[in-house]
C-alpha cells in the first residue's frame, strides 16, 4: 500500500472495488472513491460515522462485523442488500476482513454483482427452497396414501353390514373423500415417474393441448397460434411436456373465464421462438426454445404471486394448487425453467427448454 502523509490509504484510492475501513466502534475511518460513488456520500463528511448510519446494512452483515472484531472471523456473502440513504437498494458481493492498522480494525469490501449472475443465484436459492418443500410434501403424501386404501376398504365393509340404508350416506362420505384424497396424492407423487425421453415436436404438443382445452371449455375460448415453424425437435418426455403445458394453459383459460362480460374478448396466445446462448439453471445452452403462453385475463392475484409455484397454493375456488408445481417439476426435469410476468389484462408464462446439450459452463 502506498502511503502519503495526509492520506495513509492512498493505495486503495485506485481500486475498482469499494473499500470502507472501520475502527473498533464500527465508525468509518476511510472510504475509497469507488465506495463514495457506490454509497453516494462524501468520505470526508461521513468520517467518524457508524457504517450503519451511512447506509442500511442487513443484520447478517452487522453480526459479521461484530464477529470479525471479537473473534477475527472473515466473512464473504455473494448477495448482500445495502440500502443507500437515497433509498436505492444495492445488491453487492461483500467481504469483511479483520486488519490491524492502528485505529483501523476492519476492511469491508463491496463489488457490484452482474445482474445475470444475481438472477442465477436467486433462481438457485429459490429452487433449493422449493425442492426442500416438495420433498417434505412428497414424503407426507406417501404417508397419507397408504392408510387411505385401508380406510376406504373398511368403509365399504361397514356399508355392507349396515342394515339401515339411511346410514349409507355416511359411509359414502368416507369413500368419496378417501377417493378425492387418493387422487390428490396420486397427482402429488406423479413427478416420481422417471422420464421417458424421445424426439418431440413442440407444435404437435401445443396442438394437442389446444384441442383438449377447446373440448373442455366448449369452444368459448380463442387460442391464437404464433409459431416459429423452423424450430427443431427437442428431446423430452412427451407426456410430461403435454401435462406441463396443459397445466399452464388451463390456468390461463380458467382465468379468462373469471372475466366480466364488458371486458375485451378473452384470448390465449401460444407463441414459440428460438433464443440463443441462454443460461438455464446455471448451464448455458446455445439454443433454447421459448414458449410463451399469454392470456388477457385478470392477472395473478397479488397475494399468491410470490408463492404460486409452491404446492397447495391456489388462488381459485376448488383449486388444488398443484398445476404449477407439477408443471415446474416436469420442466425442471428437462433442465428448463418457467417464469411468469403478470399484470391485469396480460399474464405471460415463459417456458424455456434446451434444444440441445449445454456447454456445461457454470455462470456462477
Ligand atoms: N394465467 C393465470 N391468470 C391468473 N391467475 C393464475 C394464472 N395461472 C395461475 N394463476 C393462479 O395461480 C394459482 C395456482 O395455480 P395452480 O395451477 O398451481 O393451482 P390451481 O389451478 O389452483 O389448482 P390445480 O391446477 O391443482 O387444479 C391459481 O389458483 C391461480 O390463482
Ligand atoms: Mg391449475
Amino acid at each position: 500500500m502506498i502511503e502519503s502523509a495526509d492520506n495513509p490509504f492512498v493505495g486503495l484510492d485506485q481500486l475498482f472495488s469499494s473499500v470502507v475501513l472501520l475502527d473498533a466502534g464500527l465508525a468509518i475511518r476511510y472510504m475509497n472513491p469507488a465506495a463514495e460513488h457506490l454509497l453516494a456520500v462524501s468520505g470526508k463528511t461521513v468520517r467518524g460515522s457508524r457504517l450503519d448510519s451511512v447506509a442500511g446494512c442487513p443484520v447478517t452483515l452487522m453480526e459479521a462485523l461484530t464477529n470479525a472484531l471479537a473473534h477475527g472471523w472473515n466473512y464473504s456473502e455473494p448477495d448482500t442488500e445495502i440500502r443507500r440513504n437515497d433509498g436505492e437498494a444495492l445488491h453487492l458481493h461483500c467481504s469483511v476482513n479483520p486488519v490491524d492498522a492502528g485505529e483501523v480494525r476492519l476492511l469491508v469490501e463491496f463489488w457490484s454483482i452482474d445482474p445475470q449472475v444475481l438472477r442465477a443465484t436467486r433462481e438457485e436459492r429459490l429452487l433449493e427452497l422449493q425442492m426442500a418443500g416438495r420433498e417434505l410434501i412428497r414424503n407426507l403424501a406417501h404417508e397419507i396414501k397408504n392408510p387411505l386404501g385401508g380406510i376406504r376398504g373398511a368403509a365399504q365393509l361397514l356399508e355392507r353390514e349396515l342394515s339401515n340404508p339411511a346410514l349409507h350416506e355416511y359411509t359414502q362420505v368416507i369413500i368419496k373423500e378417501a377417493d378425492r384424497l387418493q387422487e390428490l396424492m396420486k397427482r402429488l407423487l406423479s413427478t416420481h415417474r422417471p422420464m421417458q425421453p424421445g424426439a418431440v415436436n413442440i407444435h404437435e404438443i401445443l396442438e394437442r393441448v389446444r384441442s383438449l382445452l377447446v373440448a373442455e371449455f366448449s369452444g368459448s375460448l380463442a387460442i391464437r397460434r404464433d409459431y416459429d415453424t423452423s424450430l427443431p425437435e427437442l428431446v423430452g418426455d412427451r407426456e410430461q411436456l403435454i401435462q406441463a403445458t396443459l397445466n399452464v394453459a388451463r390456468n390461463a383459460a380458467q382465468a379468462i373465464m373469471r372475466r366480466t362480460d364488458d371486458e375485451a374478448p378473452g384470448q390465449i396466445i401460444f407463441r414459440t421462438r428460438v433464443a440463443r446462448q441462454v443460461t438455464l439453471v446455471k448451464r448455458r445452452f446455445p439454443l433454447v426454445l421459448e414458449l410463451r403462453i399469454i392470456d388477457n385475463g385478470p392477472g395473478i392475484p397479488g397475494d399468491i404471486r410470490e408463492r404460486m409455484f409452491y404446492p397447495l397454493v391456489s388462488g381459485r375456488e376448488g383449486g388444488n394448487g398443484l398445476g404449477l408445481t407439477l408443471a415446474q417439476s416436469f420442466i425442471l426435469q428437462h433442465q428448463g425453467t418457467i417464469e411468469c410476468q403478470s399484470r391485469p389484462g396480460h399474464t405471460c408464462f415463459i417456458l424455456r427448454l434446451p434444444l440441445g446439450l449445454g456447454d456445461g459452463k457454470s455462470t456462477i
